[in-house]
């Protein structure tokens, strides 16, 4: 398995599937002490096609194992996006012998009805497995869901709603979200809608996700809505809202539009389920505006780092505060801690990446609000630029002279995010791949993600700033392959 995991390119600390095309992520459950994740994934190119899940399973959100795909293409059509659960009471009747069934809700896409432009290709379908996910059985029933005659009707997220003791399927339905409930997992009917007139609709609503959160001892409720295009650096990006839920309906507390990450590269985010309180997310680390354009050969696009979420007030509100999952300093490597450092003009931290692996965790707590640029780089001039202007109250990933950036014109660019924090103090936290970056500012208040591809590896890492920084702390961690 080694081998095939040292290609340019290839994440080290990131999921990607060994060979072909993957995107988003799918199903997402813990179960029996194991988190899967399943994927859309086409086994025979890395270009879209036919979708199928994937299936990959890990013990601490860190390391990968991906297994046989789980559910491929049938008469009814290919395999869209959706969610998986554990139905511990086997409200489904799929359970036997005991046997608790993870239950998967997923988009049936005919492809033949899109075709004829019926605009009723797009149904809910579900299937069981009584062994941990290794094997999958479609239901006969199916599909539970037929569409009314929406075109874009897909993506069900589906939660327990214990309260009412009932199944919740929250609905991308084109330009807005639907919820459904059912207390069996196949009869369900229509509750209420959300979201023609809030939000950003610069494109197809897509992959919702909705669950509670707490802040202070109350209690919201989050909905997650992706959108494609019409995100805040363009292309493919995950929007939000906070507001209340009561089984039937979700009221949001303004109508302000929110995102959950800035970057380019973030997309199709939702989170596990069957985690309690806990809710950890993941996207896919890719937009649709050249996800199958980017330079790679073998597959092609990645996941991004899981999230843990939580709430936090700020300039905009409540809002979502997002970190890595403590799990990754399962690899962490060489790790070295400098306090008190004053960058007079340019900070030098060749000597520290050089001893590290290529990829690592960056932290640094600058002891004043004042601009910076962090610099990654290599010998051939290219370059990603990341950092904080003050001027402007804003983080920004800048790819422009990153290196491969002319197979799709939108690729190369500057991207920006507000600094939404109130507070004096600020920290940033940047996790760093092979071939990307996240960047989680100010206790994770504005997060961005974005690709790139240098012709050869980064490892030149320098701070420049205007003038003088002291950084009251400056923490570099290296990170070990998660394949190894
Ligand atoms: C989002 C999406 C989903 C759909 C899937 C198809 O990226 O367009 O709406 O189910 O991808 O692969």
């Amino acid at each position: 398995q080694k081998k095939t995991y040292t290609e340019q390119y290839r994440p080290q600390v990131h999921f990607s599937p060994k060979a072909h095309w993957v995107n988003d992520p799918n199903g997402m459950v813990y179960f029996n002490h194991t988190y899967h994740l399943f994927f859309q994934y086409y086994p025979k190119d890395i270009i879209w096609g036919p979708m199928h899940w994937g299936h990959a399973v890990s013990k601490d959100l860190v390391h990968w194992k991906e297994l046989p795909i789980a559910l491929y293409p049938d008469s009814l059509g290919y395999i869209f996006s959706g969610s998986a659960v554990v139905d511990s009471n086997n409200t489904s009747g799929f359970g036997k012998k005991g046997k608790i069934p993870m239950v998967a809700i997923f988009t049936h896409h005919n492809p033949k009805g899109e075709k004829a432009g019926t605009e009723v290709f797009q149904n809910q379908s579900i299937a069981y497995s009584l062994d941990n996910g290794a094997t999958w059985t479609k239901y006969t029933g199916n599909p539970v869901l037929k569409n009314p005659g929406i075109k874009d009707f897909r993506d069900p997220k589906v939660m327990w709603y214990a309260k009412q003791k009932k199944w919740v399927m929250t609905l991308a339905t084109k330009d807005h979200i639907t919820f459904y409930s059912a207390l069996d997992l196949k009869n369900w009917k229509k509750e209420s809608e959300f979201g023609l007139r809030e939000g950003a609709h610069g494109g197809v609503w897509e992959c919702p996700d909705l669950f509670p959160l707490k802040l202070n001892g109350k209690t919201y409720w989050v909905l997650v809505v992706n959108l494609n295009p019409g995100g805040p650096n363009g292309g493919s990006a995950t929007q939000y809202f906070v507001g209340s839920f009561d089984g039937h309906q979700f009221t949001p507390t303004d109508t302000q539009t929110r995102w959950l990450d800035y970057g380019p590269d973030e997309y199709a985010g939702i989170t596990w389920s069957n985690t309690g309180s806990r809710k950890i997310f993941l996207g896919w680390m890719s937009n649709w505006e050249y996800a199958n354009q980017v330079p790679t050969a073998k597959w092609r696009n990645a996941m991004t780092i899981p999230r843990d979420l939580h709430l936090k007030q700020s300039k905009q509100g409540i809002v979502i505060a997002s970190a890595p999952v403590p799990e990754l300093a399962n690899i962490n490597g060489n790790t070295s801690v400098s306090k008190n450092v004053l960058v007079d003009k340019t900070l030098d931290l060749n000597a520290k990446v050089n001893k590290l692996q290529s990829q690592y965790v960056l932290k640094l707590v600058p002891a004043q609000l004042k601009g910076y640029t962090i610099k990654l780089s290599n010998k051939k001039g290219e370059e990603v630029l990341i950092g904080y202007d003050d001027v402007k109250g804003q983080y920004f990933i800048d790819r422009t002279k990153s290196g491969r950036t002319d197979f799709q014109k939108d690729f190369s660019g500057r991207f920006t995010a507000p600094r939404l924090s109130t507070s004096k103090s600020t920290d940033l936290t940047i996790v760093v791949d092979k071939a990307s970056v996240e960047i989680f500012a100010d206790g994770g208040l504005t997060t961005m993600t974005a690709v790139y591809f240098p012709n050869e590896d980064y490892t030149n890492l320098v701070v420049n700033v205007d003038g003088m920084l002291k950084l009251s702390t400056l923490t570099i961690t290296g990170l070990k392959s998660i394949w190894k």
